[in-house]
């Protein structure tokens, strides 16, 4: 890790506290529009992201082509932050997908993804504009969770994610990265859930277990471990 990452992993901070304040004051959140250049939103994330690729973590923002944004932001309500004309930040909200199992796969669970602030923007709050708006968002739609994922190994993101509430609550390994994620969610709504001490004691226990059955059975890259292939071979050979 370089001194950045040890830095929490951020860029260029935007100088003295009155200086970061007045770049979020010129800054507007709002959706991306035709008119928006892809070609600009696409090389913003590869900006943001880079410092987490110096950290030999490929996630998929740190090379994804334009067509690859296009088909990511075709799924969801891409948003996005302005100053003075220029994109600075942006984040991808997904409603619940409703399918498939796992947190992810839960009709109250809302998402975002690709959530990334130029780094001569990081730390004047843009990020945290950009939060806001997909929790609002979630809030409006119904949802009772707010949920994301990012490396076990990005700390600093973690713990980012945790300071606004977010909890850990399962861990999933996706095909094509080199590292495992956590998925945080946060519970939204009118009236945020508070949880009991049992049910959070139920959830870190959840939440340990998924993480040693994920990196038991499958690698970082998603691969499934070569036993877990038998297994699979077997129980196939038995039951057909
Ligand atoms: C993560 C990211 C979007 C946050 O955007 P941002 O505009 O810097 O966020 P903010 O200024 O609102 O600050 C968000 C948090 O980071 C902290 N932070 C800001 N600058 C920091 C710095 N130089 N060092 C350590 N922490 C810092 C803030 O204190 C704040 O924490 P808090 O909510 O507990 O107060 C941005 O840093 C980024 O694009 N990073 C690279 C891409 C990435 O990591 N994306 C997320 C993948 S899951």
């Amino acid at each position: 890790m370089d001194s950045k990452a040890d830095n929490g992993g951020k860029g260029t901070l935007c100088g003295s506290g009155s200086e970061r304040t007045r770049v979020r004051d010129k800054v507007v959140v709002r959706r991306l529009t035709n008119s928006d250049s892809l070609r600009e939103l696409t090389a913003l994330i590869h900006d943001a992201y880079s410092e987490l690729g110096r950290m030999n973590l490929h996630y998929l923002a740190t090379t994804q082509d334009e067509t690859t944004t296009r088909r990511r932001i075709d799924g969801g309500e891409c948003w996005v932050a302005e100053a003075e004309g220029v994109l600075v930040g942006t984040i991808l909200f997904h409603p619940p997908v409703r399918a498939g199992g796992g947190w992810y796969g839960r009709a109250d669970v809302a998402t975002f993804c690709q959530f990334a602030v130029a780094p001569s923007a990081q730390g004047a709050g843009i990020g945290t504009l950009l939060l806001e708006t997909v929790e609002r968002r979630a809030t409006e739609m119904g949802v009772s969770e707010l949920a994301c994922d990012t490396a076990t190994r990005a700390k600093h993101l973690v713990r980012m994610y945790r300071r606004r509430g977010y909890r850990c609550v399962a861990c999933i390994s996706w095909p094509n990265t080199n590292y495992y994620s956590i998925i945080l969610s946060k519970s939204v709504g009118v009236r945020p859930r508070t949880q009991p001490a049992a049910a959070r004691l139920l959830e870190r226990v959840r939440f340990y277990c998924s993480m040693m059955t994920t990196m038991g059975v499958r690698r970082a890259d998603g691969k499934a471990r070569w036993w877990a292939r038998v297994l699979k071979r077997l129980k196939s050979s038995v039951w057909e």
